[in-house]
């Protein structure tokens, strides 16, 4: 008989057992994000929830950096993703969804070992954190660009009018690619943010592979033509990196090589022209619920990177991502069996209480060791760098300029369902502060 102290054996965790997340008010989307997080982590709340597809779903700060980072947590691999769309006898070109697959297909999300960390560097070599510092100049000056254009005292959509073209714009420099076709590229990426539906409507399957084509069709061929120019070394390092690389395709689990610097491209910066932009709007979304924060960093500009990332904190772009268990997993007291879909819920764990104290609260001096809004162990965010650029290059801007911007609106204007904190549009007002008024 084990000892009364002798820590319980582990059990199996029966997923189908637990209570949902709905059950607890999450709906996808920012709608119910922050209603979710105070009903988990009020006191006595679950350990683990399950999702609406059976997944068994991680919330837990401490979960989420375990589970998130166990080697036999796998990302879905093509096949696993895009069940018979890739994988049969001939490709199915004609069936709904092949172009989104196809696309996605030279994503990273869909890699694991010994591919995935090989791809990673491929991608690191060109946005590192030395190499996008290189960067915050030329960010800045298109941040200051877009906003400089802006008429003042009329509504502007800050998501489409700042946001995306900010992000299309740093891509585009990087590619070679002229402005006009840069922003383009990051419209046809929003226009596939149905993809990130927690209920994907079946009739939109066919707009989100036309924007996918189109987006691809902009990235790879800014790519393909940046390669036969010359003169690109963003394009010419990910040409030479990736032709180094030798392992072969494996849709079901390793991931398929990307074949060209194009294809790889076009895959890995889906998130840069699309997530980045949330990251950007996001920021902006908490900052204009706290004007005093961007008086603060207008006071001392070298707040800036701790504002955005306090921003993201309180306002993730990445709500929930999705992996599966390849081995069975002893964890803690808990034991989650092989083949398991797990929902890790990234954008949740920053407000549990036990990891971030008072996690309402906006705290510019917060310790923000272990945040998990880009992800966290072997598949952490690699565009991260390029997202915090981003979004403190609009943050750095603002402080400096003699600008103010203010909300037009109290509209929701967040993506519902979605596994995504996004905005569809954010109206705001420019103004000119009294520095600026007097001058
Ligand atoms: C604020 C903006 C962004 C947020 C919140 C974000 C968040 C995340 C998260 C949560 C993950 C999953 C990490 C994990 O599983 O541990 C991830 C992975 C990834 N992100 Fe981002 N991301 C952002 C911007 C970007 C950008 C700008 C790029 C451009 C290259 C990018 C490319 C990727 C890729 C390729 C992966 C897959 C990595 C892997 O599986 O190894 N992301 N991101």
């Amino acid at each position: 008989m084990p000892a009364d102290n002798a820590p319980s054996a582990p059990r199996v965790l029966d997923v189908g057992a637990l209570p949902t997340l709905e059950e607890y008010g999450y709906t996808g989307g920012r709608q119910s994000f922050h209603t979710f997080c105070e009903r988990v982590f009020a006191p006595g709340g679950p350990r683990f929830l399950r999702s609406a597809d059976g997944a068994l779903a991680v919330f837990r700060h401490a979960d989420i950096r375990a589970l998130g980072a166990a080697p036999d947590m796998s990302t879905l691999a093509p096949a696993v993703l895009f069940p018979g769309l890739l994988d049969g006898p001939t490709p199915a070109t004609d069936r709904p969804g092949f172009a989104v697959a196809d696309l996605l297909k030279n994503q990273l999300f869909t890699t694991n070992a010994p591919l995935n960390p090989a791809l990673r560097k491929v991608l690191l070599n060109q946005i590192g954190p030395k190499q996008v510092a290189a960067q915050a100049d030329r960010t800045r000056a298109i941040v200051a660009d877009l906003l400089g254009a802006l008429p003042q005292g009329v509504p502007v959509d800050f998501v489409r009018q700042v946001a995306e073209p900010l992000i299309g714009r740093f891509w585009g420099g990087l590619l070679d690619m002229p402005d006009d076709e840069a922003e383009a590229a990051a419209v046809e990426a929003r226009q596939m943010s149905p993809m990130l539906s927690l209920r994907p409507d079946p009739k939109a399957g066919a707009d989100i592979d036309a924007a996918a084509r189109a987006y691809r069709a902009l990235v790879q061929g800014a790519a393909d033509r940046a390669l036969a120019k010359g003169g690109c070394p963003f394009v010419a390092g990910v040409a030479r990196d990736l032709s180094a690389i030798d392992i072969g395709d494996d849709l079901g689990h390793v991931g398929f090589v990307p074949k060209s610097a194009g294809a790889f491209l076009s895959g890995n910066l889906f998130d840069g022209f699309h997530t980045a932009v949330l990251g950007v709007a996001n920021t902006l979304y908490a900052l204009l619920r706290r004007p005093e924060v961007l008086e603060e960093v207008r006071r001392f500009p070298e707040k800036a990177a701790a504002a955005v990332a306090e921003c993201l904190r309180l306002e993730p772009p990445v709500i929930q991502l999705s992996r599966l268990t390849t081995a069975e997993i002893v964890y803690d007291d808990v034991v989650i069996p092989k083949g398991v879909l797990v929902t890790i819920m990234w954008g949740v764990g920053n407000h549990d209480p036990s990891a971030f104290p008072d996690p309402g609260t906006f705290d510019l001096d917060r310790p923000q060791q272990g945040a998990t809004m880009f992800g966290g162990g072997a598949h952490i965010c690699p565009g991260r760098f390029v997202a915090l650029l981003a979004a403190r290059s609009m943050v750095e801007v603002l402080a400096a300029s003699e600008f103010n911007v203010a909300p037009a609106s109290d509209e929701n204007y967040w993506l519902s369902g979605s596994a995504m904190s996004q905005l569809v549009h954010l109206p705001v007002f420019l103004e000119k502060t009294a520095l600026g008024a007097a001058s």
